[in-house]
């Protein structure tokens, strides 16, 4: 089974829990693009769902293929996400942001009264850190605040380089008009601690550490689906 066949094989399991009327948060990435498109056949067979995409590529996505959307100011509450992720630990914690939608990703899941992960088994860690953690920042004194995640690291134990992200010639820019710092912390053995201190930093819109949030992750890989709780 390929990589492809692997993220299908998780988008059509998180489908088994989509119901009839249900208000759904739309992830980002290729995984979660994968759910889109079994979405969007369900719907052409009458399957009645409304979704909140979680950037403009997923509602891009959902609209060419017929996905009804409402925005998350016209539906707060929702009812199920289900959402790709580039790490997940055993404690359900997830590293998230590779595809630079982690702020709306964050907020749609918490809008969320369930949050499913989609995945194939190579996102499956031990301890999260891997994968470069994302930091969305605000533009305005970004060096300042790259210095200021440096000293926090610092003393939680962690280092690395800390990177803006780029796109073509300039800055990747974030659906809300923000920049991506991508951390190589490597092993981070208390990403509960990272989380909160990150958070309380002004220039840090949001970070890629998604605490709490996940019900339950669907991870797929050359045997079938397994679900991890
Ligand atoms: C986007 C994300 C994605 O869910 C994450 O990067 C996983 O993407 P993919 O399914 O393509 O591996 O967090 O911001």
């Amino acid at each position: 089974m390929d990589a492809r066949e692997m993220k299908i094989k998780a988008a059509a399991a998180a489908l088994e829990h989509v119901e009839n009327g249900m208000r759904l948060g739309i992830g980002t990435g290729s995984t979660a693009e994968e759910f889109v498109r079994l979405l969007a056949e369900r719907v052409a067979d009458g399957l009645s769902v409304v979704g909140v995409p979680t950037s403009e590529r997923t509602a891009r996505l959902c609209l060419e293929l017929g996905v009804p959307l409402k925005s998350l100011d016209e539906l707060p509450e929702l009812d199920l996400t289900i959402d790709g992720a580039d790490e997940v630990d055993g404690r359900l914690r997830l590293i998230k942001g590779g595809g630079g939608a982690l702020l709306r990703e964050k907020i749609v899941a918490a809008a969320s009264s369930r949050m499913i992960v989609i995945a194939d088994e190579t996102k499956v860690v031990e301890t999260l850190g891997a994968f470069k953690l994302p930091i969305e920042v605000n533009p305005f004194g970004m060096v300042a605040t790259r210095i200021a995640i440096e000293r926090v690291a610092a003393r939680l134990g962690l280092s690395g380089a800390i990177e803006v992200r780029r796109s073509g010639d300039g800055n990747y820019m974030t659906d809300g008009g923000h920049y991506i710092l991508d951390a190589s912390f490597g092993r981070i053995p208390d990403a509960d601690a990272l989380a909160i201190t990150l958070n309380a930093i002004p220039g840090v819109v949001e970070h890629g550490l998604f605490i709490n949030m996940a019900s339950i992750a669907i991870i797929a890989g050359p045997a079938g689906a397994r679900t991890l709780t």
